[in-house]
């Protein structure tokens, strides 16, 4: 071959890498140190295929800060390539007309055949794929750290009964019971768990799903209510304000003995190089096993001008559901892969349990979306249960009975 052709053949090899290198802007609330990690995976893989990653991270837990933000972006016309947007609230985004079509993507990869099929939906608008699921979160988890509980002579609870007992030993023991960060979403998370736990699984769903008076108002979600009133028994005279990732580190140095979190607070442990099934332990909360709560992560991707953007952007919607970031970025989340046919070999214990638990809940009503994590319902019932949760568990004096009410009526208010 003539040393010209040579050099054609080199540049057009070349040519694909850096035409079509484009830049992604990615929102997303991944900003504890666990999370960093995890987030860091798919910046280090866009950059791989030649692409520039912008990273928009809006820190605060839960993504209510981060959602704001966007909300501000888009009215202004100027949405990111990408942002962390979730369950019901993609379909929001797709009526405005804002998010972009992944089909041609989807298609190439398969992902009708890769992903549950429950899931796929929830990332379509219109019957077209706008969004891309990145992992599935457990919400229904009871972080403990066994050193403590063994100084305390306090035993891993499988019921709220047993929860309480080890809570009464860590307390008597001098220790924080439990690590618990008072901003609403955190508060609405541990509710969420009560729920679960009392009401079952199908009338979580009649209550979170549904929306059911009767069951938002019945004995049970009133007893829910009460067993919140009891955990400030339990909890600091710190919490107010605190990160979640500040709880899980009280855990894990050793001052508190448990806390109620979804799987993202395994980030924290991982980081810390701890390992799971020594060093600290997961359970389902009390009275939840055969149930898992889910919170699916998931990128939307809203319409580019830009053609290598827009190129950026297809490549980044292929590599979340590529097997490499499936694995590196769920080890280090504390998620487990959206993907049902992954290898789980090279998993900590925890991810396996909440695979088995995951495909198990899925045979029957087990599997039920996280209402805390805005899987369940709108973000306006969402932010209404908050509202009400929160008011309730900050006001010692607050009744139970008229907080069910109060959330059935604050649930009609918005619908
Ligand atoms: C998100 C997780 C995140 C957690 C804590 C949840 O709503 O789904 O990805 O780690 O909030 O910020």
């Amino acid at each position: 071959m003539k040393a010209i052709h040579r050099l054609a053949l080199a540049v057009s090899l070349a040519l694909p890498l850096s035409a079509l290198a484009g830049e992604v802007e990615v929102l997303h609330w991944w900003t504890s140190g666990g999370e960093k990690r995890a987030a860091d995976t798919l910046q280090r893989l866009v950059e791989e295929k030649g692409h520039t990653w912008k990273d928009f991270a809006v820190a605060g837990g839960g993504g209510e800060a981060a959602m704001t933000v966007l909300k501000t972006r888009a009215v202004s016309g100027n949405p990111p390539s990408a942002a962390q947007i979730k369950g019901p609230d993609i379909q929001e985004w797709g009526e405005l007309g804002l998010l972009a079509n992944l089909d041609n993507v989807a298609e190439q990869g398969k992902w009708d055949e890769l992903l549950p099929k429950q899931v796929a939906k929830v990332m379509q608008y219109d019957d077209s794929y706008v969004a891309v699921p990145v992992n599935v979160h457990r919400v229904n988890w009871l972080w403990i750290n066994p050193e403590v509980f063994e100084k305390a002579g306090a035993k891993p609870p499988k019921t709220l009964d047993e929860f309480w007992a080890a809570a009464d030993k860590l307390k008597a023991a001098g220790f924080v019971p439990v690590a618990h960060g008072g901003q609403p979403w955190q508060d609405g998370t541990v509710f969420e768990d009560f729920v679960l736990s009392i009401l079952g699984p199908e009338d979580y769903h009649k209550a979170f799903v549904e929306l059911d008076e009767e069951v938002l108002t019945s004995d049970k979600m009133v007893q829910a209510f009460a067993a919140l009133k009891k955990l400030r028994e339990y909890i600091d005279p710190d919490a107010a304000g605190r990160d979640w990732n500040r709880a899980t580190g009280m855990v894990i140095d050793g001052k508190a003995g448990m806390q109620i979190m979804g799987d993202w607070a395994k980030s924290e442990w991982t980081a810390a190089n701890k390992v799971a099934g020594k060093d600290y332990l997961c359970v389902p909360f009390p009275g939840t096993q055969g149930s898992f709560a889910y919170n699916i992560d998931s990128l939307a991707m809203f319409k580019l001008n830009d053609e290598e953007n827009r190129k950026a952007q297809e490549d980044l919607a292929r590599t979340v559901l590529e097997p490499e970031f499936q694995q590196v970025f769920n080890q280090n989340k504390g998620s487990i892969p959206v993907r049902l046919d992954q290898d789980m070999s090279e998993f900590d214990s925890c991810a396996q349990k909440s695979m088995a638990d995951f495909k198990e809940a899925a045979q029957g009503e087990g599997l039920q979306p996280s209402l805390a994590h805005g899987m369940a319902a709108s973000s306006y019932v969402q932010g209404a249960v908050f509202d009400v949760v929160t008011n309730f568990f900050n006001d010692p004096n607050a009744d139970p009975k008229q907080a069910a009410k109060q959330l059935a009526a604050a649930i009609q208010a918005v619908q």
